[in-house]
């Protein structure tokens, strides 16, 4: 490992590559089509979701931003302990995580940070720029490529305590019984007492999500056919993106965003790399991501169901979006 580079996780089941190829083949093949989201962030997407976040629809990102610059203070009080490892799921460019990081340590707190995400060239610039602004001594930084699952294998027993902080909302990617799932591992690499720090995106008028996932600029659409021209990158796939369109609909019984890709005529799409071509109807879609919204009942019930308590709700003024401060339950 180069110093101050990020370990790259080792994944049991095969090169990232490979798994890219299997996943695309995977999705494609069903009677319903869909691709993975996590596939949205190789470098072009995630500097896509950072224009993202910085778009006047695009609510989330700023909000919590507030949440976190708010409450740092009782957020460190809450949780101090020294050291305190803090373990961050999806960290992408970690802009709002850096404000946290200052509020802990004017706290007092000895930090280790360990941002995961999928994009090396993000985690790059994240931990570089974090070890140029921070004060030595009390904080060291140490970034993990690699999905979320993989992670798991790279975090050995903390010399503290650990904090997770899954920010962002990048919960509403997941359908409910994943989640629970995915909160349960987050749960059984923690010990009693340790903490999660959780965001969610909270239920609203359904015309302030749609516009955040229908941005006037079209940098959500662009972000979505990012995911098309990278089969086209790496799989030498012939996806022409003017044969589809994008569309996010609120899918009000579910209560998550939708995003996906229709196609706009009868066609067929060859995919070299997984060794097969696909045919797509006139008005079919790849389903491409959900963004679930959360009602506070709905967040009481997952933290119990993944073993935690809930120990602190911070809250925007519109009650638009949550950070849930959870404690690690005794027992699994
Ligand atoms: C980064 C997963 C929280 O679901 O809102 C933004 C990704 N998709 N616009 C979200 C996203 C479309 C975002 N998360």
């Amino acid at each position: 490992m180069i110093a101050g580079y990020p370990t790259t996780a080792q994944a049991a089941n095969g090169k990232a590559a490979d798994r890219f190829a299997r996943d695309v083949l995977t999705g494609l093949s069903r009677h319903l089509k869909t691709l993975p989201s996590m596939y949205f962030y190789d470098e072009y997407g995630s500097r896509l979701f950072q224009q993202i976040s910085e778009l006047d629809e695009y609510y989330l990102t700023r909000v919590e931003g507030e949440i976190l610059d708010g409450y740092g203070d009782e957020i460190a009080r809450l949780v101090r302990a020294r050291p305190l490892r803090l373990v961050e799921f999806g960290a992408g460019d970690g802009r709002k995580t850096g404000r946290l990081l200052r509020s802990l340590l004017e706290a007092d707190l000895e930090l280790e940070y360990v941002p995961i995400d999928i994009c090396e060239s993000v985690l790059v610039e994240l931990t570089g720029s974090l070890r140029r602004q921070m004060p030595d001594g009390d904080f060291r930084v140490r970034g993990i490529v690699g999905d979320y699952f993989d992670a798991f294998s790279l975090l050995d027993p903390a010399a503290g305590r650990t904090m997770v902080l899954f920010l962002g909302s990048n919960i509403g990617n997941f359908e409910p019984r994943g989640a629970v799932a995915f909160l349960r591992a987050v749960r059984r690499s923690l010990v009693p007492g340790d903490w999660l720090l959780i965001g969610f995106d909270l239920k609203k008028d359904p015309a302030v999500l749609s516009r955040a996932y229908n941005d006037a600029q079209g940098v959500t659409r662009e972000f979505n056919f990012n995911l098309l021209e990278r089969i086209n990158r790496e799989l030498g796939g012939d996806f022409n993106r003017r044969r589809f369109r994008h569309e996010a609909p609120y899918n009000i019984a579910l209560g998550r965003m939708e995003s996906w890709l229709v196609s706009l005529v009868a066609q067929r799409v060859c995919v070299p790399g997984v060794g097969r071509s696909f045919a797509f109807a006139r008005g079919e879609g790849i389903h491409v991501e959900c963004s679930y919204k959360y009602a506070p009942a709905q967040i009481a019930r997952l933290a119990a169901a993944a073993g935690f308590l809930v120990r602190a709700s911070f809250f925007d003024r519109r009650r638009w979006f949550v950070d849930s401060l959870w404690e690690a339950a005794p027992g699994t």
